[in-house]
Order: C-alpha cells, then structure tokens, then sequence
C-alpha cells in the first residue's frame, strides 16, 4: 500500500546542499534519520509523497502572486494562476464544494479568515472548550481568537467522553454565538454535523466547520463530510490528507467573495504558488481509488490500535475511534501522560500528550496516518501496543525497545528506495 518512493529528485537538491552549505545539509538527513528510524504515532503527522515534494522544492518558490488567479497585483502570473486554478478545481471536486480557497498558509490561518469573513470583533462564538479538546483558534487567551472573540465553551462527557451535545443546544439558547464552531484537536469520533446545523439555524448562527484531523479522511471516504452542514469548512492539507503543510477553506458560493477577501488581502500577502502547486498534487492523489483504500486502512489500524491498547490495560477515551487518532490514559500502567511520552520518546515511539474528558491529568494522542502511509497494517498496530504497553510498564528496556522499533521500521521506510 506504500504510495511513497525514494527521494531521488529530493536526493539531487541534497547533494546540491551538502556541497554549498554541509551544517544545514546534516540536520535535515538528521531530521530524515529520525522519521525514518523511529514510529511517528503523532495524529498530525503524515509522509508526503515525493511528487508533494517535488512541488514544494520546485521554482514556482519564486514567484510572488498576491491576488487570485485573472486578477494579481503582480506581472507573470499567468503560469502559476494554472496551478492555482487546478488546485481550486480538484478541491471543489474533491470535497464537491461550490467554492474552495487553497491560499491559506496553514489550519490557524485558515480559520482567521473564517472568522474574518462572518464575524466582527467582540462576537460571541460557542467552539469545542480547550480543555476538551479545541484547538488554540477556538478561543484560547493565548491566541488571536481568545482576544478578539468571546469564546463559550462546551465540552465532553467526562464519562463518556462524547461531546455533550444537550450541552451545544442549552449553551447556544443562551448565548445566541453569531457562530458555532464544531471540531477538535483529539476527538476520536465523527461529529453530528447535522445536529450542529439545527443548532446553528435554531439561534441564528453561521456553523463554522474547523475540520483539520478528518478531511483526509472525508476525501477517502472514511468519514462523513461536514461540507454539506457547513457555512465554512476549514481544514488542513497536511495530516490525514497527505499534502503539504497548509490550509483551506471550502464554502457555497455566496459566501465565496467574501472568504476570498478575507484570505487576501485581509489575512495574508502573496499566495504561497509552491505549496497550493503542491496541495493540487495532494488532491490529485487523494482523489485516485488508492487513496480511498489508504484512508480506510488508517481507521482499520487506529480500531485496532485502539483496541490493543486497551487489552493492555489502557483506559481508552469513548471506547475506541471512528477516525485516524485515538486518546488514551496511561494511568492504569502507573504512569502519567508527560513521562509516559518522555519514555516513549526515547524508545523510539514519538507521539504526543492531550487532554483527557475527566479531571487534569493528561493522556496520550496516537494517529495511525503515518504508519500506514509506511505500509503497515492490523499485524503491525498490534506489534506496536504491545510493545508501547511493555515500554510503559517497564518490562522492555529503553534500548531493547529502540532495536525493536528500527526492526519494525526498517520493513516499512516511509520512502521506500
Ligand atoms: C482542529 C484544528 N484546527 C486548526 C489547526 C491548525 O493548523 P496549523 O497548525 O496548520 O495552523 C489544527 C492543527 O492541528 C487543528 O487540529
């Protein structure tokens, strides 16, 4: 199943770096080794496909291009407004959306301009609280949204740990939020698009779909599609998606003038031509039958990951996973969430900490993207609970578990020669 092979174009801009500049050339073959010798669980995380790179790597970089595709404000466009028009097209027909916007630098930008185009400063927006699981654009004091919004959370079940979906309906009759944001960081399961909709359309407010972790899975048809709820999806292109590191917002095409101008020139300069050439290439690929296939493979490992886990003893939030990412509490092992990942990290298993539905404590975020972008399957995930158990409870010694996972690796380099 693996889609990716060696980086023979990617190799050729190497040796070009390790002649002009050897200090800078070595920490990216480090950054390589690592990738390539160690297990990325992180639910963010995924391999691109030598051609994405190819796209990134490649002097489109040199283009500037503020303003969209028949309208910039710069002279030569007329080459990269193809590549930005076929990215628009392949989205729109990808994810069949009236209006799709690729310009986006990256998810947060994204839903800046979401916000931009359907709020003002001071609006009331009810989103998915930080403690449960929302994203730092859902209102954190931290963030550009926790200043300039006034977030209301609502949450999950702390038994259960399903969003508390009475809870969106009481919040929304009381706040009346001009929009209502439904999507998360590390919620393993399928949102109810259409009950947020009812919601939305019960007080008022725009539904904002913040749609990072699952689109690559809604292009696969692994998980429903918030765009037919939405007023505007937001989302990624990297994670399960497989493209470059980047955004985009996907509406109907009255809200469409109004997205694009928050994109440019309200949020962001020039279009980054390199890497919406590569988010057409990602879209390209995950339009073809293989890509379908992977991202039903990347649910199948993350139920049995999941379900390993929990075999091992493992508490496992709401029981399982619909999706790519499954949380899960440590606690039961006798360790917590930080030292279990600081462990892990050193046997080679690099993933990440999050929230947990009860109490402070924290838990542990695996995503199954990469894995199985390596080609790994059901065999494997149960090879690596195992050992993730074994390293948690002490039986399996730091090196002895680094062996493993090279081992286990090595039968599954992420760019295949
Ligand atoms: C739900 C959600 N929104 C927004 C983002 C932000 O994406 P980026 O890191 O590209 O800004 C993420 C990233 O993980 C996310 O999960």
């Amino acid at each position: 199943m693996s889609v990716t092979h060696a980086l023979a174009a990617d190799d050729r801009g190497l040796d070009v770096l390790l002649r002009q500049d050897p200090e800078l050339a070595e920490i990216l073959l480090a950054e390589r080794r690592r990738q390539s010798t160690t297990l990325q669980l992180i639910a963010a995380e995924n391999f691109t496909s030598p051609a994405v790179l190819a796209a990134l790597g490649s002097p489109l970089a040199n283009k500037y291009a503020e303003g969209y595709p028949g309208a910039r404000h710069h002279g030569g466009c007329e080459i990269v407004d193809v590549a930005e028009r076929l990215a628009v097209e392949r989205a729109r027909a990808l994810f069949g959306a009236e209006h799709a916007n690729v310009q986006s630098h990256s998810g947060s930008s994204a839903v800046l301009a979401a916000y931009a185009a359907l709020l003002w400063p001071g609006d009331t927006v009810l989103a998915l609280g930080l403690p449960h699981g929302g994203h730092l654009t859902h209102g954190s004091p931290a963030n550009f949204s926790g200043r300039w919004f006034h977030f209301v959370g609502y949450g999950v079940d702390a038994e259960t740990g399903l969003v508390d979906y009475d809870q969106v309906r009481t919040l929304a009759r009381t706040h009346r939020p001009k929009a209502i944001v439904c999507g998360s960081i590390a919620y393993p399961r399928h949102l109810d698009y259409a009950y947020f909709r009812e919601v939305a359309d019960e007080v008022g407010a725009y539904l904002i779909a913040d749609a990072a972790h699952p689109m690559g899975l809604v292009a696969g048809g692994a998980a429903p599609s918030p765009v037919p709820y939405a007023d505007i999806v937001c989302a990624t292109t990297h994670k399960v998606l497989r493209g470059p590191r980047g955004g985009m917002i996907l509406c109907g095409s009255e809200l469409a003038e109004r997205v694009d101008r928050a994109v440019f020139p309200f949020t962001q300069g020039g279009a980054q031509m390199h890497t919406i050439a590569a988010k057409a290439v990602a879209f390209g690929e995950a339009a073809a039958p293989a890509f379908s296939a992977y991202a039903h493979q990347v649910v199948a490992n993350a139920r049995t990951l999941a379900a390993q886990l929990a075999a091992e003893g493992m508490a496992v939030t709401t029981g399982g996973t619909d999706t790519h990412l499954l949380t899960v509490d440590p606690a039961p092992l006798g360790v917590d969430g930080r030292t279990a990942r600081g462990r892990l990290t050193a046997a080679g298993i690099v993933l990440d900490c999050c929230a947990l539905p009860h109490g402070d404590s924290r838990g542990l975020r695996l995503g199954t993207a990469a894995l199985t972008t390596q080609g790994m399957g059901e065999r494997e995930m149960r090879a690596v609970g195992t050992l993730l158990a074994a390293v948690l409870r002490g039986e399996a010694d730091t090196a002895a578990a680094r062996a493993d996972v090279r081992d286990l690796v090595r039968e599954f380099p992420p760019y295949p020669g």
